[in-house]
């Protein structure tokens, strides 16, 4: 397996204010992704999941352990990771379609018309054309939420990071930006970590669904779903119902378990 994004034995604490209390959010973790994957991380609620992908992103520093992304060590963030986060983030001092294409600033690769086509492009595919002029303080929550993931795509970055992207949206737009995501996928083969608790979501857009125990977060599970269900049978519906239930009761069983250690540990 080519090692695209390597996560080697990281660990993240977090210290009360009084510095008393410690809260292990990451025991020695490690986990490695292939370039041009999709892997969906399921786990329990304050397992880590967003810890960890600030770290990826270089948002945040863990205590111990390393991340390297094509055998460059990490240290900080750069263009090269893309994030869009669990809560809606945009500049209310921009328009919708600035905020877009804020996102291709970096992008020298590409002329000031290519830019503008671009912006196009993904406000079209967001469903945001006809709000282009708007104040995002001036749109929906879900609209601000499909800026945000729009800018992010502008900015084509090696790796895309997705915190519950499309956990505010309704049900239409987010089988609509699934199916976008699927196709991004099939011709770009964008490397993407994206974090969701919709199981459904998770097998129908991954190559690898990873899932995480009740905090410290460790992965339990490690599933190929291309094995169980390949792409073609997963065309933003699943073909086979008894491939899909059985994956997903395999996968709810492990959360289940998961969920009850975290009630139990309070
Ligand atoms: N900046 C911080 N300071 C202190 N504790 C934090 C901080 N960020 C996260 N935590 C704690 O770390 C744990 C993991 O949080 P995290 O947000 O990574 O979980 P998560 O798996 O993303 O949960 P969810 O599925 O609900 O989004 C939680 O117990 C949380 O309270
Ligand atoms: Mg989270």
């Amino acid at each position: 397996m080519n090692k695209f994004i390597e996560i080697s034995d990281v660990t993240k604490s977090y210290w009360s204010e009084d510095g008393k209390k410690q809260t292990k959010v990451l025991l020695p973790l490690s986990l490695n992704i292939a370039e041009g994957e999709i892997v969906m991380f399921l786990g329990p609620s304050g397992c880590g999941k967003t810890t960890l992908m600030r770290i990826v992103g270089g948002l945040e520093k863990q205590d111990k352990g390393s991340i390297r992304l094509a055998g460059d060590l990490l240290a900080g963030p750069d263009q090269r990771r893309g994030m869009v986060f669990q809560s809606y983030s945009s500049f209310p001092w921009l328009t919708v379609r600035d905020n877009i294409k804020f996102g291709t600033r970096y992008r020298r690769e590409i002329s000031v018309t290519e830019k503008e086509k671009i912006t196009d492009h993904y406000m079209n595919m967001v469903g945001l054309s006809s709000f282009s002029d708007f104040y995002t303080n001036r749109i929906s929550g879900g609209m601000r939420q499909r800026v945000a993931i729009a800018r992010t795509l502008a900015s084509s970055p090696d790796v895309l990071l997705m915190d519950e992207p499309f956990g505010a949206l309704d049900a239409q737009t987010r089988e609509h930006l699934q199916f976008q995501l699927m196709e991004i996928n099939k011709s770009e083969q964008k490397t993407t970590i994206f974090v969701t608790h919709d199981v459904e979501e998770a097998i129908l857009l991954a190559d690898h669904i990873v899932i995480f125990s009740a905090r410290p977060a460790q992965v339990v599970k490690k599933i190929d779903v291309n094995a169980a269900i390949p792409v073609s049978e997963r065309q933003n519906r699943i073909a086979d119902p008894q491939k899909f239930f059985s994956l997903r009761n395999e996968i709810l069983e492990i959360i289940r378990a998961e969920y009850h250690q975290t009630v139990e540990a309070g």
